[in-house]
């Protein structure tokens, strides 16, 4: 992204140079799917695909930003904020809620623009939220605490917005750090940044399919959890080990496959933050299979296009292993591939997926980039 164009597109409607420029990105979960919400570990990485915010302080409580992308305008104030539809209902809820925590905030007139894809399960929400929040820090002048960042925007997500995510899509967007992969405890926070191996691109495979009725879905996933945590005798599946499950029976064979997807991948986190560091992609391209195939035989949470998908990059030599990635039943799979064959394997999937499915594959060879930042200003 060009960031003059926004700051030219800025100037021309507001008659003025914004005094800053905030950057938030997309994500792309590596690994650690589903287990956000089950306080486990997740593995995402920042991409070069973001949310970007030009903007300056206003003297008053009014927020009025234009979407460059939308072509259109919109504002609210800070004072009286209401609920309605559509884009503003992110900033809204972020100032609602950084309000509501007890930050004092200016209002500011901004542009913004963006290149996360939407709905293909790359956090375009989050970086949207974790750019705002950006934004509100740089003209009110609060320091910038990601963790803190993250617990808001989710609570944006979950509380204004209504939808019930995890924590995992706002912490990338806050913390994430360039060339790293972001190794998140989600029960207490706590985050190393992991090193991506060497010569290895990543790859997002986007099946262009969508499914609608993802929340209902993910809502039932999360209480066939709460239902397995709750037989355990435990806060949440984080606290059941691999070996304790092993031994178990359950309450029905539907929450105990759910329940054996989140256990087997928590440890599978932590198996490949293991062999990353020690530079073992070969491994950690198996655990990307692994995780698949559990996420499509327990957790049931692929379509036919992911699945194809996957199986189309998992046929490729340049490829060490494939796996749906977010929340599923469609959108995106992420793939690990040689360095150098990143061209080939991209073509070669790009004409397998079409002709197994019919469909028309959108292929982004990713940069794990840096979290929410100030990049002017
Ligand atoms: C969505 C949610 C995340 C997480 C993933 C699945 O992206 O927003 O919190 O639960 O699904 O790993």
């Amino acid at each position: 992204m060009e960031t003059q164009t926004l700051e030219h597109s800025f100037s021309t409607y507001f008659n003025a140079k914004p005094e800053f420029i905030v950057r938030a990105p997309g994500r792309v979960n590596l690994i650690g799917e589903h287990t956000d919400y089950n306080d486990g570990f997740v593995l995402p990485m920042a991409i070069d695909h973001a949310v970007w915010i030009a903007l300056s302080p206003r003297d008053d409580a009014k927020v009025r930003v234009r979407s460059l992308d939308l072509g259109v305008d919109s504002a609210f104030d800070l004072l009286s904020l209401t609920k309605g539809e559509g884009w503003l209902e992110y900033i809204k809820g972020i100032a609602f809620q950084l309000q509501k925590a007890g930050y004092g905030l200016k209002g500011f007139d901004a542009m913004m623009t963006g290149d996360v894809p939407r709905g293909a399960g790359l956090s375009s929400s989050a970086a949207v939220e974790l750019a705002t929040a950006r934004a509100f820090a740089a003209v009110s002048g609060f320091t910038w605490d990601a963790a803190q960042m993250a617990r808001i925007s989710q609570k944006a997500e979950n509380e204004w917005v209504g939808v019930n995510c995890g924590i995992m899509d706002q912490m990338a967007s806050a913390a994430c750090e360039a060339g790293y992969a972001l190794f998140l405890d989600c029960r207490t926070l706590e985050y190393q940044h992991a090193p991506l191996p060497e010569n290895t691109s990543v790859v997002i495979l986007d099946t262009s399919t969508r499914r609608g009725l993802v929340d209902s879905a993910y809502n039932e996933r999360r209480s066939q959890c709460e239902e397995a945590a709750r037989w355990f005798g435990v806060k949440a599946l984080r606290d059941v080990s691999v070996e304790e499950f092993e031994k178990s029976s359950g309450p029905s064979e539907v929450v105990m496959k759910r329940a054996r997807h989140i256990i087997t991948e928590n440890a599978r986190v932590l198996e490949a933050v293991k062999v990353m560091k020690a530079g073992d992609v070969k491994r950690l391209g198996e655990l990307f299979n692994a995780s698949h195939n559990s996420l499509r035989d327990d957790f049931e949470v692929t379509n036919k296009a992911l699945n194809q998908i996957v199986e189309c990059a998992q046929e490729q030599p340049a490829c060490y292993g494939a796996r749906m990635t977010g929340a599923g039943f469609g959108g995106c799979a992420v793939a690990l591939v040689q360095e150098e064959d990143t061209k080939e394997f991209t073509n070669a999937v790009s004409v397998a997926y079409k002709k197994k499915s019919g469909l028309d594959a959108s292929v982004y060879v990713c940069k794990a980039s840096e979290g929410a930042s100030v990049i002017k200003g």
